[in-house]
């Protein structure tokens, strides 16, 4: 088979032109049971497509037709022995691969600053996480990846992890030297395992960096909706190499996956990696291109700061991805957070994320001169408009602080599962918690279920909420209490 061949869109297509009268589900049967307002906004093609696992179109979870092809199409795109389609996001394929490798008790090494779904995985599969503390940027408040030495410290601590976690590049595209982790981690037979959320695009261009496959990675869940034009939800977990069995891969996935996966994300994926696969490269060039020269137009307004490869050259900052533009807006003296909302209000611009001092916005191959021109004129104005107005927000200058890491007390699947109670927050010091804490930025949970809460983390907490960042997590979204495990006194 051709990268140009599409085998699951076209199957489908072929299936639904023959019109068969349908006796199965979807109930809505190609809209007409469907209320008429959502069918004619979807539209007739849409949901001609929106079948389900009968014997024609194959099955996800024991593929032998169109989708084992279409995934034998990617696996070859992506550099990978085996790909794997999800339709549970990324999220079900970071659980997957760290499930595969982990059984209850065993260790894997994870940088601090994880998604939760990673979080989520280790708690269900109940292994021991070790803690690698990410790379703090100091201008930027942000969290970079993790070191070469400190991998190589952990790996030396614990030369019995079933895994090393690996998130790369970043959420705001800085990576790791990849390649290098993945060589101490294989000298002690160790499987590389690498979120790669925002990472699907680097493998089909060469100044982007090294993908999980192109660096030796075991294996890589892949958010192609995020950044490879596919419909969100779907996702791919590549594997390779012999430190992982495809076949505890493929019964995992289906463990986790639903059994009524939707063709219409499936269809996605199939004609995303052709898309990748064959005009890939020249679609990110131009990419490329519009973001550079973006923040070289960014870089000459006063008062604004878009990251570049000036970045580079730190342990922690070894390849950066330039269509992520980190504008740092910090000597505004106004917030991420602020900028997010004036933009909005007044531009109808929707950013990527904003922080204390940086929002991000991500240029893909959906983006024109026209939108990034866009975007160029509201950040002018809005460094005019603060110039001439500075009463618009108060200045604040609020430090970056990062308080060390709690000690674990429990594992976090011991604590997820333990007995609870809710006691007042500001009084919780010195208890182990059930719940999860995080505070962005710097994007690195405070507390994770079955560590002993100090002060210092409280008190950090606290000072987080009163500057307005998201501090998430807890059942009470007020903070005023928290659930810990429970503590049985002795009977008088
Ligand atoms: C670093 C990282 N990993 C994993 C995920 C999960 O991806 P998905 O939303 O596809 O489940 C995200 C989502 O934002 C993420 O930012």
């Amino acid at each position: 088979m051709s990268q140009q061949q599409t085998p699951l869109f076209s199957g489908l297509l072929e299936h639904a032109k023959k019109n068969p009268v349908q006796f199965h589900i979807p109930g809505h049967k190609k809209g007409t049971g469907m209320d008429p307002e959502f069918r004619n906004f979807i539209g007739d093609n849409a949901l001609s497509i929106d079948l389900i696992n009968i014997g024609p179109l194959d099955d996800l979870h024991h593929p032998h037709g169109m989708i084992r092809e279409a995934q034998q199409l990617a696996a070859e795109a992506f550099g990978a022995d085996h790909t794997f389609f999800s339709v549970q996001g990324t999220s079900g394929a970071i659980m997957t691969m760290i499930m595969s490798v982990c059984s209850p008790g065993d260790k894997i090494i994870v940088p601090r600053n994880v998604h939760k779904s990673i979080m989520s995985a280790i708690i269900f599969s109940g292994a021991t996480p070790i803690f690698i503390h990410p790379i703090i940027d100091p201008n930027l408040g942000i969290s970079h990846g993790i070191t070469i030495d400190a991998v190589e410290k952990a790996l030396k601590a614990h030369p019995d992890a079933k895994g090393v976690l690996v998130i790369n590049p970043t959420y705001f595209g800085i990576s790791a030297n990849l390649e290098k982790i993945v060589e101490i981690a294989h000298s002690y037979n160790v499987p590389v395992l690498v979120d790669e959320a925002h990472g699907v695009h680097i493998h089909f261009h060469d100044e982007l960096p090294l993908s999980a496959m192109q660096a030796g990675a075991d294996m890589a869940a892949t958010s192609v909706h995020k950044l490879g034009g596919s419909m969100t939800q779907s996702s791919v977990l590549n594997i390779r190499g012999n430190l992982v069995s495809p076949k505890r891969v493929k019964s995992i996935i289906s463990m986790l996956t639903t059994t009524s996966t939707s063709y219409l994300l499936l269809a996605s994926l199939d004609v995303a990696r052709k898309q990748l696969a064959t005009k890939g490269r020249e679609l990110i060039d131009k990419t490329i291109g519009l973001a550079n020269s973006t923040r070289s137009e960014i870089n000459t307004i006063p008062g604004l700061y878009c990251v570049g490869p000036e970045i580079l050259g730190t342990k922690a900052t070894y390849d950066f991805d330039p269509t992520k533009m980190i504008i740092s807006v910090r000597n505004l003296g106004i917030t991420g957070y602020e900028v997010e909302v004036w933009l909005r209000k007044n531009y109808n611009i929707e950013v990527e994320l904003s922080d204390l001092y940086n929002i991000l916005c991500i240029i893909s191959i959906g983006d024109t001169k026209e939108t990034t021109g866009i975007l160029v004129n509201a950040l002018r104005e809005l460094t005019e408009k603060f110039l001439d107005t500075s009463h618009i927000v108060e200045k604040k200058v609020i430090s970056v602080h990062v308080p060390d890491i709690p000690t674990l007390a429990l594992s976090p699947r011991d604590a997820f599962y333990s007995e609870t109670e809710v006691i007042p927050f500001k009084e919780s010091a010195g208890r182990v918690i059930a719940e999860f804490i995080m505070v962005y930025p710097p994007g690195i949970p405070i507390f994770i279920p079955g560590e002993i809460i100090t002060q210092e983390n409280i008190d950090y907490i606290q000072e987080n909420i009163d500057v307005g960042l998201p501090v998430q997590g807890p059942e009470d979204a007020t903070f005023k209490t928290i659930r810990v495990i429970k503590e049985h006194k002795p009977f008088i």
